[in-house]
């Protein structure tokens, strides 16, 4: 018999299979893939695929649809009952008749549903470790006495193969009713962590159930972010954020902490403040979503050290000093029952594994989604908050570190700092020869100077400057020469300029006249630098460990880090110099990282492999990192070079001073290294 070569796309997996072998089987062999719920009977419709048309020539494949079984008995019965789109086949039904190139759509939707964009538009290959499995069993006989649930294990290992299986014990009481009601047929629901590792049934539905979701979860120290997904399609059905509730114990990390260390009954309100503001957003999602709670099956969380813990109900008062013991830095499987999250009572939850006790389950979510390990160019991936988490690597080496930054890039520690909300400055210029601002506002659409921004500020308000417009303040104001390298506001510049104002000892740059009269002061320049500082010297020990002294590519991930300009965060020396095109906001990589465990769990597997790899620095214990906190308090850096940088921004003389980084307390370096901040 001959055999024809069949490759499946997205994945690429390619075989040869002999004539008649159907598509579904040839998929299975490859370890491609593809849904099926009916186990091949043509009534799911979950194993929809598309033949692609064409000479490949890089493949040496001639496909077509002659290449394929006619569209037949199965597929006719189908498509009379529900909707099969033009050109596509049940690929449990259609056979192999010569070379093919099979698509495995990621949209195969059977069921009409509120469909909503995915929130970043990556396609995700779907492997998940829920499994939905349609039986059909005899009816009960006298002369074989075997139990309902013996009988349908045994079913569920013919049909499916599924050996020894586990059941959760809720199940018992209820097997006998859900088999009647379905008249002996019935879709059980296997969780499946890895292929082959012991599996358990874990719920079941009478008849054909066609659908199964499951929810990724990042919380964050101030907002908790949820998708709902359908976890045979892939498809994002709906999206829903709010405010971490535990703000009201403490604002960062460490007051968090810190409260659960004073109050006896701390850790409880905590966790049941961001439990419950978890059930709201699932209601939320599943309103959305048109569904009930009962049909997630699946959820994926991740989070920070301090938020996973809190989460799971554990006290992190070990996680509030050194050396920063975690209870579990592994994933964690537990069921949604066992921690107050009513979901189907057989749903599992998943938690991504923590890199250190300083860096958590999110960056290693967004180690995930970037995939710093999976690609030969050495990669930082940098989540700003009040403590930096750092990642830096490639293929062959990955290190991580966490940086205490403090709060000043969140507005907090600077005068004129506030939170990003309506009525926070945003985008600021400064022209170099007048000094006079020009800013943008959130909430108003023009600049300051264009036509309409006064009424609209009238109404909105303009408030303060918020983490991202305070980067730029400052790296614009260096740019100016309104401060110098060593960030010393400089004073000769009053009498030019009315907007350099003397405030005493030092000088202040106002932004802003009247009320509320926004000024940038010395003490704001100084917090801005500390933070930066701490930020880049961590980073620089990383690069010493890689042993390299620049970086291919930088993501800088999280809120904070989806709205920073690249290219202030260079002028400032945030991050070492980079080709400016290869530094992006990877936006809540956290959160799309969260996505790809829901969705296939190949990728956990490949996160918890990989996090037992990323050697973690410990940044408060490096001798070098007060040298290269020194040197990073200058604008860009005392001693590092920043040639790309400079070859699309014109960046001010550098001082030959190499003594004059005045106003740096001679402790500060070592305290920030030995202070943990958290967000
Ligand atoms: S597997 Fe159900 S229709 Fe093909």
């Amino acid at each position: 018999m001959t055999d024809h070569l069949v490759l499946f796309m997205p994945s690429g997996k390619r075989g040869r299979f002999p004539t008649d072998t159907p598509v579904l089987d040839a998929a299975r062999q490859l370890g491609v893939h593809v849904e099926s719920v009916c186990g091949g009977r043509g009534i799911c419709g979950r194993c929809q695929v598309d033949v692609q048309e064409g000479v490949f020539a890089k493949h040496g494949i001639t496909s077509s649809n002659a290449h394929i079984s006619p569209f037949g008995g199965n597929e006719v019965r189908y498509a009379e009952k529900r909707d099969l789109k033009e050109g596509r086949r049940l690929s449990c039904s259609a056979k192999i008749l010569g070379d093919l190139v099979i698509d495995i759509p990621q949209d195969a939707v059977v069921n009409a549903q509120v469909v909503r964009k995915d929130s970043d538009g990556r396609v995700i290959e779907r492997n998940p470790a829920i499994q939905l499995c349609y039986v059909e069993l005899e009816e009960p006989d006298m002369h074989k006495p075997l139990g309902d649930l013996d009988r349908l294990l045994l079913e569920i290992e013919a049909d499916w193969g599924y050996k020894s299986l586990q059941v959760d014990t809720y199940l018992l009481g209820q097997v006998q009713k859900i088999l009647r009601t379905g008249d002996w047929k019935v879709t059980a629901v296997i969780h499946e962590p890895f292929q082959g590792e012991p599996a358990t049934l874990v719920a079941l539905y009478p008849g054909l159930k066609n659908e199964a979701y499951g929810i990724a979860c990042d919380i964050g120290s101030t907002t908790i972010a949820m998708h709902l997904s359908s976890l045979l399609s892939g498809r994002t059905l709906a999206s829903s954020g709010t405010s971490n509730p535990q703000i009201r114990f403490g604002e960062d990390l460490m007051s968090r902490v810190s409260y659960v260390m004073m109050n006896p009954d701390g850790r409880e309100a905590m966790t049941k403040a961001v439990r419950e503001a978890l059930n709201g957003l699932i209601d939320k999602v599943c309103q959305q979503g048109e569904i009930e709670r009962t049909d997630i099956l699946d959820a994926v969380f991740v989070g920070n050290p301090i938020m996973h813990h809190l989460f799971l109900g554990i006290d992190p008062t070990e996680l509030g000093g050194a050396p920063f013991a975690l209870a579990v830095s592994g994933a964690v499987n537990i069921k949604s029952s066992e921690i107050d999250l009513p979901l189907n009572p057989g749903a599992r939850i998943y938690m991504i594994p923590c890199i250190a006790g300083h860096v958590g389950a999110d960056a290693a979510a967004a180690t995930l989604t970037e995939g710093p390990h999976r690609q030969d160019e050495m990669m930082l991936l940098v989540d700003v908050g009040t403590n930096a988490e750092i990642v830096l690597g490639n293929a062959t080496r990955t290190v991580a570190a966490s940086s205490p930054t403090g709060p000043a890039f969140e507005g907090a520690e600077i005068s004129c700092g506030q939170r990003a909300a309506p009525g926070a400055i945003e985008r600021i210029r400064i022209d170099p020869v007048t000094f006079e601002p020009r800013y943008r506002v959130i909430g108003i659409e023009p600049w300051s100077d264009e036509p309409g921004f006064e009424e609209q500020a009238q109404k909105v308000g303009v408030n303060g400057v918020c983490g991202s417009g305070i980067i730029e303040i400052i790296a614009e104001m260096y740019l100016a020469g309104i401060i110098t390298e060593d960030g010393v506001i400089n004073g000769d510049l009053a009498a030019q300029s009315p907007r350099i104002i003397n405030t005493g000892r030092t000088f202040s740059y106002l932004l802003k006249d009247g009320e509320p009269r926004l000024m940038v002061s010395q003490t704001d320049v100084r917090a801005i630098q500390l933070a930066k500082a701490a930020l880049y010297a961590g980073v620089k020990l990383l690069m010493d460990k890689q042993g390299i002294d620049h970086v291919d590519r930088i993501g800088l991930a999280g809120a904070f880090g989806s709205f920073i300009d690249p290219k202030y965060a260079l002028v400032l020396g945030l991050v070492p110099d980079c080709d400016l095109a290869h530094v992006k906001a990877v936006g809540n990589a956290a959160g799309t990282g969260a996505r790809m465990a829901l969705l296939n769990r190949d990728h956990r597997r490949e996160i918890e492999l990989t996090v037992k790899r990323i050697e973690k620095i410990e940044t408060a214990l490096e001798s070098k990192f007060q040298e290269h906190f020194v040197n990073a308090m200058a604008f860009p850096n005392k001693a590092d070079p920043f040639p790309r940088l400079a070859e699309v921004v014109t960046l001010p003389p550098r001082s030959m001073d190499t003594d004059k980084a005045d106003g740096i307390e001679p402790g500060a370096a070592r305290r920030r290294g030995g202070r943990r901040n958290r967000s």
